[in-house]
């Protein structure tokens, strides 16, 4: 991926699948996932979610990975490509600059509690305690300035290694073994849960609807959350496409992705859950859900200190899988439009979000009650600006570009390549017209109390 003369690219198939799919799979399946659906009481919360995914998140997945594909540049210079220069476009290319920076500046955070759990698996911290100590732990440790900002800095040290090397290199190898080892050890949690007490009650949560709880936040957070497991409306899938050459077919390779991403956040749940309720802990215990309750199911099995460590060091992997492809996006933008070299572009950008994020970081201690911006913590604020607003934003526009001005024969082509699949453009094209801008324009606008509350 150098600045001149010929453009890098993936170097396989296989590669970019596991690099995209990667990026999907992250903090947002395994964290992010179970706390929120916890918060907005389950059922109702996962259907609209899986709803979001399958009719808006996967056609703007394939949105995404045509324009990098055909732009071969980062997503402003993609747009530009495209659209012409000087085009208003343009913008969504900055707009997706932009969001992937915020969203990395708070993710490390997260990411950096995954490193010191991998730590306390290590040390035996996490073995033969009751369950509410285990629980506290959590705590003990975000209440702790440096030790927060530690782990998320050693997290964004990590993160800046491998982009300075390259996505391609290193990513490739690791995820062959890694993705499956996750969805393997996921199972088994999966397992364990089902036997438990809980599992009655953990299933009913998520799959029996109870549709009162669907607040305008919960549809908001459900849509948000579609873009945000998907890694869309922040150029990662644009800046992933514009590095592939070869015409894959990128119909089914998105559908595998999207199915793989929502089945491990779907079991991360189920593992979960019926933990929440046998242990007695409130499914809306928020952010560190996944923190407080797997450690308690592995302190109960067999080996459990070795599953542990190994949990930990997967979920690790997953969140810097992640990260990764959100640095990525800036620093393509530098190379490519700037002729940045890439060590300069990774080592300043990556610091730039650390900084970033530490407010970020301090929010769940030092400023905990520091609220300056709609009654919310930083990270509280850095979120919702990201994930409920910005990624759908940008989603939208993805979708209305490909929708309605990418000229129809080009884009045709690109979708399609030699395949004949006669109803996969007409039915890609309708979402992307019609299902997607009025999902997104309709559930921001229900929030906002625009129709009234
Ligand atoms: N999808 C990742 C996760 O679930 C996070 C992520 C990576 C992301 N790149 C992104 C989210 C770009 C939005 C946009 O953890």
């Amino acid at each position: 991926m150098s600045a001149s003369g010929q453009r890098i690219h993936w170097a396989s198939r296989m590669g970019f699948i596991l690099a995209a799919a990667g990026s999907a799979v992250g903090l947002g399946n395994i964290w992010k996932f179970p706390y929120i659906t916890g918060v907005h009481g389950g059922g109702a919360f996962v259907l609209v979610y899986l709803a979001c995914i399958a009719l808006v998140g996967m056609p703007i997945m394939m949105a995404e990975f045509l324009i990098g594909r055909h732009g071969q540049r980062d997503p402003v210079g993609s747009f530009e490509s495209l659209a012409g220069k000087g085009s208003p476009w343009k913008l969504v290319g900055w707009g997706a600059v932009a969001a992937s920076f915020i969203l990395l500046s708070f993710y490390a955070v997260v990411a950096g509690w995954s490193l010191d759990y991998v730590v306390k698996a290590a040390t035996g911290a996490l073995a033969g305690r009751p369950a509410e100590e285990i629980s506290n732990l959590f705590g003990q440790l975000v209440s702790s300035p440096w030790q927060v900002i530690f782990w998320q800095a050693l997290f964004m040290v990590l993160t800046m290694a491998i982009v300075h090397g390259g996505v391609g290199k290193g990513i490739e190898r690791w995820s062959k073994i890694l993705m499956p080892l996750l969805f393997l050890l996921l199972l088994l949690l999966f397992g364990r849960a089902m036997l438990s007490p809980g599992a009655k009650e953990g299933l009913a949560f998520m799959f029996a609807p109870d549709f009162s709880k669907l607040t305008p936040a919960a549809l908001l957070d459900a849509l948000g959350h579609a873009f945000f497991t998907l890694s869309l409306g922040a150029g990662s899938m644009i800046t992933y496409g514009s590095y592939l050459d070869a015409r894959s077919d990128l119909f089914s390779l998105s559908l595998r992705i999207t199915v793989l991403d929502t089945l491990i956040a779907m079991f991360a749940g189920l593992a979960i859950f019926p933990i929440v309720f046998a242990a007695g802990l409130e499914p809306s215990a928020g952010p560190g859900l996944v923190f407080q309750t797997i450690p308690i199911v592995f302190s109960e099995l067999p080996f459990g200190s070795v599953l542990a460590l190994l949990f930990f060091l997967l979920f690790a992997f997953a969140a810097l899988s992640s990260s990764i492809s959100m640095l990525e996006v800036s620093v393509a933008y530098l190379i490519d439009e700037k002729n940045w070299p890439r060590p300069r572009a990774t080592w300043l950008l990556g610091s730039g979000a650390l900084l970033l994020g530490i407010p970020s970081a301090l929010s769940f201690n030092r400023w905990s009650e520091v609220k300056p911006l709609f009654g919310k913590t930083f990270f509280d604020f850095f979120d919702m600006l990201i994930s409920s607003y910005m990624l759908p934003l940008g989603g939208l526009c993805v979708a209305v570009y490909a929708g309605w001005f990418w000229k129809g024969e080009e884009e045709k082509t690109e979708l399609l390549g030699e395949r004949k699949r006669p109803w996969l453009f007409p039915l890609w094209h309708f979402l992307l017209r019609y299902v997607a801008p009025a999902a997104v324009l309709i559930i921001i606008l229900n929030q906002t109390g625009v129709f009234g509350a």
